[in-house]
């Protein structure tokens, strides 16, 4: 579980405060969706929770453990997908997971069978011995995927995970996703594709500004709007009034 209890943070000295007094629990087994328009604060909650970004006030928990008070115990019970997939471009596709592996200490018998049924499930096989810098975007999007959850974390956040992905890819991590948080682990994840969200999320969090606008499931977002007829407007109505 994740819990956010008042965090806030502003970029630069006189700059926009990113996220403000953010107050939330994200609960084991279930999925949570993390929405908003652009530049609502989502990355930064999300580098906040990871402990990218340290808060200007506030604490994080990752299952119950503090990120400032023990970052390294925190960090290792989350795999973490960014929203860009540029980095360690200079690595092949193999060195790059058993780094990722050797990082969370996963045994070498156990990283050559994850390795093994994650390029599988996203038919990555014949590319694993060539470099990053020569993958498509996708291809890069499935290659930190595979990295973050090669130490089978508890606790899945991921930065809109689905972009760029082809339809195969997104429907083996959607259902990733969904046996993750079925086997009572929590999954948190942003998108702006709300028919995600609608088929994917048990509940969702809708932030503007910095701040949280609503948080529950979707059928507790309807019976709030019950003159619209689609997510989209009611997302449109909801920011509108934030
Ligand atoms: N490194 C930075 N320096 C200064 N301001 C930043 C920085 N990163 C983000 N911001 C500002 O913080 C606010 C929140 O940005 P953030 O990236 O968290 O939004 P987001 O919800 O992830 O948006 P998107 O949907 O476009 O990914 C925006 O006003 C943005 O301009
Ligand atoms: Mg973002």
């Amino acid at each position: 579980m994740i819990r956010v209890q008042g965090v806030s943070k502003t970029y630069g000295k006189k700059g926009v405060r990113a996220v403000d007094n953010l107050n939330f629990d994200i609960a084991d087994g279930k999925i949570t969706g993390f929405i908003g328009p652009n530049g609502a604060g989502k990355t930064t909650t999300l580098k906040i929770i990871t402990g990218i970004l340290e808060p200007d006030e506030g604490s994080v928990q990752i299952d119950g453990i503090d990120m400032a008070k023990d970052p390294i115990g925190a960090k290792r019970r989350f795999g973490f997908v960014a929203d860009s997939p540029d980095s360690f471009l200079r690595l092949k596709g193999i060195e790059y997971l058993q780094f990722c592996a050797s990082i969370y200490g996963v045994d070498t018998a156990a990283q050559q069978e994850k390795i093994r049924s994650l390029a599988e499930r996203f038919d990555m096989q014949n590319a694993l011995q060539d470099r990053l810098s020569t993958y498509s975007h996708g291809m890069r999007q499935k290659i930190m995927v595979m990295g973050a959850l090669i130490h089978d974390p508890n606790v899945w956040i991921l930065d809109e995970p689905l972009t760029g992905l082809d339809p195969k890819a997104a429907f083996e991590l959607k259902e990733m996703m969904r046996e993750h948080a079925a086997s009572g682990k929590s999954v948190f994840f942003s998108t702006h594709v709300l028919e995600v969200a609608e088929k994917l999320c048990d509940q969702v969090i809708i932030i503007d500004h910095g701040r949280v606008i609503f948080l529950g499931t979707l059928d507790m977002l309807r019976a709030q709007f019950p003159n619209e007829e689609s997510l989209e407007a009611i997302f449109l109505e909801l920011i509108k009034h934030a």
